[in-house]
């Protein structure tokens, strides 16, 4: 008889579903914060004193920052960023090439040119010898991902920023709470962008926002975010021309509501995952990423395992995640693909977004060994099993030891 739910036998992690809670958490409190919101009438952010610069403060605070500017979404954080820093028409802007498609999008949006550096398959973050072979004289900044919140090697990319002179933005969408070295994600380099879609380890369905330590880029942050308005002074004076980026006063009510639970998930995740990444070593091929000591806190958006299909007969990456879902885990593979294989990059469909007589790298053509090793392998869990605690772990290893006890009934 079968053993594996994927053939018919019973899920090992049916009691995840009852022990995970669903995504997004609210209470009473969470409700009664949009309501005041809506019954003040002030639902944009215009009037002194509003929910958004309470909510920025906040945020910054916890992330150890001296700024934050709320916008609309992680997208635009990232765009903002890169206007607030000088980023503009036939810039390039190096980007790792496994990451959300906004990394990449947001440069072309504001006229530059995404390049794609190499990431290192053990850690998924970008590798600083790949930044520096594609820094050109028309560099200007890199994009640095915390992918699924680990954050980025910034003992060897913070070197190369300085040596080149160049602008560090990071891309914090994933790694709300992560720490280097006891330093939070977000204003460690230049500016930080960070989202709040409903996904992430803090939402309100959309929203998001830039942190910052320079007054200097924080003042022009505002201003550009502001269709260039100073906050605070009433009128149509328009100071720069440039666009909203907003965020609406319901959202931050929210946001200040769901703060109460963001620094207690973060710790509650951090040991999950610790525990989980222990067990799972002992196993044998399914590694998670590479453990590093200067990681003081991981933020998670993804917990991510290494798939070694030659430690489990050969048996290939997409069954073992069916065989994991059937038992009951919502496992997945991330973005599926390094950046560059998105149609998105394709040379016909680029057309249009930049001048032709730019020479856009044949972005097609490329294959990084690192991004592809990684995505080949890269089997993801979302960051909200992990409130499960140690119960909602151990039913994960206990998936993952049937399928690899019982690998033999997914070889037909
Ligand atoms: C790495 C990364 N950057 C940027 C974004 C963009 O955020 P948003 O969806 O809020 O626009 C996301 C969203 O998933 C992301 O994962």
């Amino acid at each position: 008889m079968a053993k594996l739910a994927l053939k018919g036998g019973s899920r090992e992690a049916e009691n995840l579903r009852k022990i995970v809670p669903p995504w997004p958490i609210y209470d009473g409190e969470d409700e009664r914060a949009v309501v005041e919101v809506v019954r003040s009438r002030r639902w944009c952010r215009l009037y002194a004193g509003s929910k958004a610069e309470v909510f920025e403060e906040m945020f910054a605070e916890y992330h150890q920052a001296k700024y934050g500017v709320a916008v609309a979404n992680g997208t635009v954080a990232l765009e903002l960023a890169l206007k607030t820093v000088g980023v503009g028409i036939g810039d390039e802007v190096i980007v790792p090439a496994v990451t959300f498609i906004a990394t990449a999008s947001a440069v072309s949006e504001v006229g530059a040119i995404p390049i794609f550096a190499d990431i290192d398959p053990e850690t998924a973050a970008i590798s600083a010898k790949s930044i520096e072979e594609n820094i050109t004289d028309k560099t200007k900044a890199v994009i640095g991902v915390h992918y699924a919140g680990y954050p980025i090697n910034f003992d060897e990319v913070l070197p190369l920023i300085k040596k080149y002179n160049l602008f560090l933005i990071e891309d914090c969408a994933h790694a709300h709470g992560s720490e280097w070295r006891g330093r939070k994600v977000g204003a460690i380099g230049h500016m930080g962008g960070f989202s709040l879609q409903e996904s992430k380890s803090l939402t309100a369905g959309e929203g998001g926002i830039v942190l910052t330590n320079s007054d200097e880029l924080a003042e022009k942050a505002r201003l550009i975010h502001n269709i260039g308005r100073v906050l605070g002074k009433p009128g149509y004076m328009h100071y720069i021309l440039s666009s909203n980026y907003r965020l609406s006063e319901i959202q931050a009510g929210l946001l200040i509501s769901q703060m109460r639970r963001l620094k207690e998930q973060v710790e509650l995740k951090h040991e999950t995952g610790e525990y989980l990444a222990s067990k799972l070593r002992k196993i044998g091929g399914v590694e998670p990423l590479k453990k590093d000591e200067r990681i003081t806190k991981r933020g998670y958006y993804y917990f991510v395992i290494r798939y070694r299909s030659e430690e489990l007969q050969n048996v290939s990456r997409e069954k073992f995640v069916a065989a994991l879902n059937a038992e009951g885990v919502p496992a997945g593979v991330g973005y599926g693909m390094p950046l560059y294989r998105q149609p998105a990059f394709k040379r016909e469909n680029l057309k249009g977004v930049f001048p032709e007589d730019w020479g856009i790298p044949k972005y097609e053509n490329l294959s990084l060994p690192g991004a592809e090793e990684y995505c080949r392998r890269e089997v993801t869990l979302p960051h909200q099993i992990l409130l499960g605690g140690k119960e909602s772990a151990d039913l994960i290893v206990a998936a993952i030891e049937k399928i690899k006890e019982n690998v033999d009934e997914l070889l037909s």
